[in-house]
């Protein structure tokens, strides 16, 4: 993590804290903070209600036994891969079902149910020896195929008939992984939430609500944008090269002129003078989307976005702008200071949040894997070829013209 801005927690989710630049580190500076604050105040909120959930979950581990969850390797350093260890984690989070237990003691491997590898620093040579046939070994990846580490999905032991289910943050997933990137939450039931399978909409704790109103007439300064990846394969830098022509960007980090001073300055900036919140993704895959969406609705301004998805499936109708609906750069730089100069047009971009709240979650995919994990009804399953489903499928990744 760069510039020792930032904070070292543990809570950090972990591929924000990835050392390699393709997440943009100044923004992390800027932002983490608040994401952090915000979570223990959920965390807090979940622990005065853990009695309640003990309770009933008392009843239901009378009948279950536990199931293991093995972490075989570390999720960029994280040993508990930023989840945790034991059956805490679970409780913690609320899930419906809480009779699982991580571990990283591999000591414990017979009698695991789940073995989870974290593809990006996967060793070859230091794979189980050997396997049984109940056990689920799963492909464990948060970055996008671009930037996947190929080595694992090169090698024939791994690529082949090596495991059971995937956990990433697509949503053809078996577990479906994408909390941490912040998600959207209809306040009342409506189609949004079909993007997300129905296990997963459980759970109403952890919510953060964003229900002041924004101060639109403070906001001197059109789009901010927060980078420190300068050459990506989404090509992102070529198409704000070509916007800076018709339209002020502020770029902060190393791909641009401008830093921010300190956290506090920084996360605060973005809402009190900022229109606009430049969030391109870095890959052009599918269901890509991270936390370069919700940034923008965290801190008040409006997302502008680009990535090989369809928006509208992860984020509130007429709250974000994205590129695609635009012939040109010069096209979207016209709409963006037409709303610049009519509060009345920009303002609708904020009517969302009547009906939707934004939540940070990081538990939910882990709640879905023990359920998982517990489900004897669930047939095996082996990925024949992991490559093939995670790169090679042309569908996946879109690479730009
Ligand atoms: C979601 O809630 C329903 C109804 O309360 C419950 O049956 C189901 O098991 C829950 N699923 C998860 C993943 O929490
Ligand atoms: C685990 O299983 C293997 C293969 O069946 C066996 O050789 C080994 O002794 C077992 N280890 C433990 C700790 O039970
Ligand atoms: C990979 O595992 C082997 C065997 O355990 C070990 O000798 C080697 O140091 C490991 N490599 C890395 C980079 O950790
Ligand atoms: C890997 O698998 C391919 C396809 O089955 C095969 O042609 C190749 O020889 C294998 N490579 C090794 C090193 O086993
Ligand atoms: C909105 O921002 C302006 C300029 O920074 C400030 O003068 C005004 O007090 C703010 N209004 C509210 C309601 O915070
Ligand atoms: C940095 O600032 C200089 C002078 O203000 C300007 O000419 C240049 O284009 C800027 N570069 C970027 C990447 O914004
Ligand atoms: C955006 O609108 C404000 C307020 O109307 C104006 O002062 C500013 O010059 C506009 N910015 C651009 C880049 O046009
Ligand atoms: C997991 O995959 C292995 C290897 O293909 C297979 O032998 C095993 O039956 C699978 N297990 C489950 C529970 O699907």
């Amino acid at each position: 993590m760069a510039g020792g801005c930032c904070l070292s927690s543990r809570a950090i989710p972990a591929f924000w804290r990835r050392k390699s630049n393709y997440l943009a580190s100044l923004m992390l500076c800027c932002y983490v903070l608040v994401f952090l604050v915000r979570q223990v105040n959920v965390n807090k909120l979940v622990t005065e209600e853990k009695h309640i959930q003990i309770t009933a979950d008392d009843q239901q581990e009378k009948i279950k036994p536990f199931k293991t969850i093995l972490y075989w390797n570390s999720f960029f350093t994280l040993k508990d891969y930023a989840f945790g260890f034991g059956q805490e984690p679970f409780v913690n989070a609320k899930c419906a079902t809480t009779s699982c237990v991580t571990t990283d003691d591999r000591s414990l491997f017979n009698i695991s149910d789940v073995v989870i590898f974290s593809i990006q620093e996967l060793n070859l040579s230091d794979l189980p020896a050997y396997r049984f046939p109940h056990q689920r070994f799963v492909f464990y990846e948060m970055e996008s195929p671009s930037t996947t580490d190929p080595i694992p999905l090169l090698n024939n032991r791994t690529r082949f008939g090596f495991f059971n289910w995937t956990m990433t943050y697509r949503l053809d997933s078996d577990v479906v992984n994408r909390d941490a990137y912040g998600i959207v939450v209809p306040i009342k039931d409506n189609s949004l939430s079909s993007a997300y399978p129905k296990s997963r909409r459980n759970g109403s704790t952890s919510f953060v609500r964003n229900d002041s109103p924004v101060n639109i007439s403070g906001k001197k300064k059109l789009a901010a944008w927060f980078v420190s990846n300068c050459v990506t394969t989404s090509r992102r830098e070529d198409y704000v090269r070509e916007l800076v022509k018709y339209m002020p960007v502020d770029i902060y980090g190393q791909c641009g002129n401008l830093t921010c001073e300190d956290q506090t300055r920084g996360r605060e900036m973005v809402r009190d003078d900022y229109k606009f919140y430049i969030g391109f993704e870095n890959a052009l895959c599918t269901d890509y989307v991270t936390e370069k969406l919700m940034v923008g609705f965290f801190y008040d301004a409006v997302p502008v976005v680009k990535g090989a998805v369809n928006y509208a499936e992860f984020a509130p109708p007429h709250s974000f702008i994205d590129v695609n609906d635009f012939a040109s750069p010069k096209q979207l730089a016209d709409y963006l200071l037409l709303l610049n100069e009519t509060d009345s047009l920009y303002a609708r971009y904020f009517d969302w949040r009547r009906d939707f709240t934004v939540e940070l979650y990081q538990k939910r995919g882990w709640c879905h894997l023990c359920q998982m994990a517990h489900d004897h009804q669930l047939p095996s399953k082996t990925y024949d070829d992991i490559l093939t489903w995670w790169v090679d499928d042309p569908k996946n990744c879109d690479l730009p013209k």
